[in-house]
C-alpha cells in the first residue's frame, strides 16, 4: 500500500463518510440485510479503524472502513465484524487484509469471546475464521456458508456445548 494511504483509527467525525461508502457498496437498502438485525445499538468506537488517502494536504478522503459491534452468542459476549468497505478503485490492494489483521490483534484477547461475520466464504478463512458450528442459531434468513467465526479468548465455540446458540444483538 502507498504511503499516501494511512491507517488511523475511526473518529466521531468520519461517521457521515462511512455512511455514504456503505450505502455506495451495498445499496440504500442495505439496513434489510440479515447481518444489520444484529446491528441495533452502535458500532464500537474504539474498535472502527479507517484507511484514508491523505494525497491532498487539505482534504483527507476515507477510502477504507471497518467497524465492530457488540452482540451475545447465548450469554457470550461477542463481536459481529463488518462493515468492511474498501472503495472499488482501492480493492485488490491488501487493504481489506490490513484492516482485518490489524483490528483481530486488538481484539483477541480483550475480553470478547469470539467474532462472528458474514461474508465471503473465500476471503476469511485466511485470517483464521471457520465455518460456525450447526448448533448457532441466526435467526434471521442467510446463505450458512457465509457464517464465519474465530475464538477471541480460550473459549472454543465448536466445544461449548450440544445446546443451541442464538445469535442476539447486545440489546435482546
Ligand atoms: C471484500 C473486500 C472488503 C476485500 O477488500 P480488498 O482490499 O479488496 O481485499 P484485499 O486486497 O485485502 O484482498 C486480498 C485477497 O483476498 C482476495 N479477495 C478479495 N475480495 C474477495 C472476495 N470478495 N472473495 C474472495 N476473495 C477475495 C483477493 O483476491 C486477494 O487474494 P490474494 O491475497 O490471494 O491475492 C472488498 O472487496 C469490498 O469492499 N467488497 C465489498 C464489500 C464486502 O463484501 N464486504 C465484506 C462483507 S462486510
Amino acid at each position: 500500500m502507498s504511503d499516501r494511504y494511512k491507517l488511523r483509527s475511526y473518529l466521531p467525525k468520519d461517521k457521515q463518510s462511512v455512511h455514504q461508502m456503505i450505502i455506495e457498496e451495498f445499496g440504500h437498502d442495505y439496513l434489510d440485510r440479515s447481518v444489520w438485525k444484529f446491528r441495533k445499538s452502535k458500532p464500537i468506537e474504539k474498535l472502527g479503524l479507517i484507511v484514508s488517502d491523505t494525497f491532498h494536504l487539505h482534504h483527507e478522503e476515507i477510502v477504507a472502513s471497518l467497524q465492530y459491534w457488540p452482540i451475545k452468542i447465548a450469554e457470550y459476549k461477542s463481536l459481529l465484524l463488518g462493515p468492511l468497505v474498501v472503495r472499488d478503485h482501492l480493492k485488490g490492494k491488501g487493504i481489506g487484509s490490513l484492516l482485518i489483521t490489524s483490528s483481530l490483534k486488538m481484539i483477541k484477547n480483550s475480553g470478547w469471546n469470539f467474532c462472528l461475520v458474514s461474508g465471503e466464504p473465500d476471503y476469511y478463512p485466511k485470517f483464521g475464521f471457520k465455518p460456525v458450528p450447526n448448533n448457532l442459531d441466526w435467526p434471521s434468513p442467510i446463505e450458512r456458508q457465509r457464517l464465519q467465526f474465530i475464538n477471541l479468548r480460550s473459549l472454543d465455540l465448536e466445544k461449548l456445548s450440544d445446546h443451541t446458540l442464538p445469535v442476539l444483538s447486545d440489546i435482546d
